[in-house]
């Protein structure tokens, strides 16, 4: 497949931590409860930065990993549920802030978003359009919860991560899918001041979440996705170096990882620290995965993620920094 390879990357999280002891006293829960049932920590969330500057900011690491400067880029894909505007594109926003002057879009496909942008750019570069791309996971999910709701406001945190792209043929597979569901998992939008709307109470902008639907259909199509793509790049099991889930729950991961026969010491996690930050989540493990040194030239990684719409998104990728 003519495709891309991955030059750099970068990821930005808030300072403030928020442990699972710190909501105990704010909604009736507990460390050992929120640790046994998703293996989650703690969370960064946003109190003075904005979203923008944690994007700037992974954007700005990736590119100087990957030794690209912001005008050699010929894309920006920025993926988000919510950015700091409507408009402009969150896409727009950071290219001025990093003096860039090429095309920029935001993409949401909720926690997929990151899987969707590789998918979209392996189109940009299989036509010959682009030579840089850089594609930036943001999300402020401390902005959408409910902080009453226990057993949602425990799940999530804020972050974002980056990835320059280059020409090259290391998407080996890549495999979306996408099946409409509001009641599983849904954040209303704003309805603005409309004087001709007739119901003036706006739902509020609040995260609301069928867990246990979203915890089956997770497992089973994660199973579903990687054995998919695993088959289309022509790996087994044992040939995978490196995977790399959404950081949603630490059961899913496990439950998946049991199905899967990839070998336990292939996957990594980090949702002890962050919690779900739905896109931002697969890019800012593959930056620390990247930064600690455990990637080799040619090794092969999974990346699967899935969330909101429904979606899915699994690529199975070679490394070759
Ligand atoms: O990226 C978006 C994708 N989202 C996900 O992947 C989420 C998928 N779902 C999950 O991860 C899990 O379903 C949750 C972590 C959300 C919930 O875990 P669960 O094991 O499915 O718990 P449950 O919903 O069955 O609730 C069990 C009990 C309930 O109490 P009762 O009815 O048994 O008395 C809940 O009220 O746990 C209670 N509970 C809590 N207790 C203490 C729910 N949240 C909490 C909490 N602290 N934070």
């Amino acid at each position: 497949m003519n495709s891309f390879t991955i030059l750099g990357t970068g990821s930005s999280v808030p300072p403030h931590r928020v442990t699972n002891d710190d909501l105990a006293q704010m909604v009736d829960t507990s460390d050992e409860w929120i640790s046994t049932r998703t293996g989650i920590r703690e969370r960064r969330v946003l109190t003075t930065q904005t979203l923008t500057d944690l994007a700037v900011e992974a954007s700005r690491r990736a590119l100087e990993q990957a030794q690209v400067s912001p005008k050699e880029l010929d894309l920006i894909i920025c993926t988000t549920l919510r950015g700091d505007y409507l408009t402009p594109a969150e896409g727009c926003v950071i290219q001025e802030e990093l003096g860039a002057s090429c095309p920029a879009f935001d993409l949401n496909a909720a926690c997929s978003g990151f899987v969707y942008a590789l998918d979209v750019a392996a189109g940009y570069y299989a036509r010959g359009a682009v030579k840089k791309v850089l594609i930036v996971s943001m999300e402020a999910m401390s902005q959408m919860l409910d902080w009453t709701d226990r057993s949602t406001c425990v799940l999530f945190g804020d972050g974002a991560g980056a990835v320059v792209l280059g020409e090259g043929d290391d998407l080996l597979a890549i495999a979306l899918t996408a099946k409409g569901n509001r009641e599983a998992l849904s954040i209303p939008h704003i309805h603005g001041h409309s004087p001709f709307l007739e119901k003036k109470e706006a739902a509020p902008i609040r995260l609301s979440m069928q867990g246990q639907e979203v915890y089956k259909f997770a497992v089973s199509s994660i199973c579903r996705g990687v054995k998919k793509a695993m088959a289309q790049a022509g790996l087994t099991p044992e040939k995978v170096d490196h995977v790399l889930f959404h950081q949603a729950n630490m059961r899913i991961i496990e439950a998946a990882q049991k199905r899967l026969g990839i070998p336990d010491d292939r996957y990594h996690n980090n949702i002890d620290q962050y919690g779900n930050t739905s896109s931002a989540s697969v890019v800012i493990l593959l930056d620390e995965v990247n930064r600690a040194g455990l990637l080799k030239r040619g090794e092969t990684l999974v990346l699967c993620a899935f969330g909101g719409g429904l979606t899915t998104g699994t690529a199975v990728m070679r490394w070759s920094r």
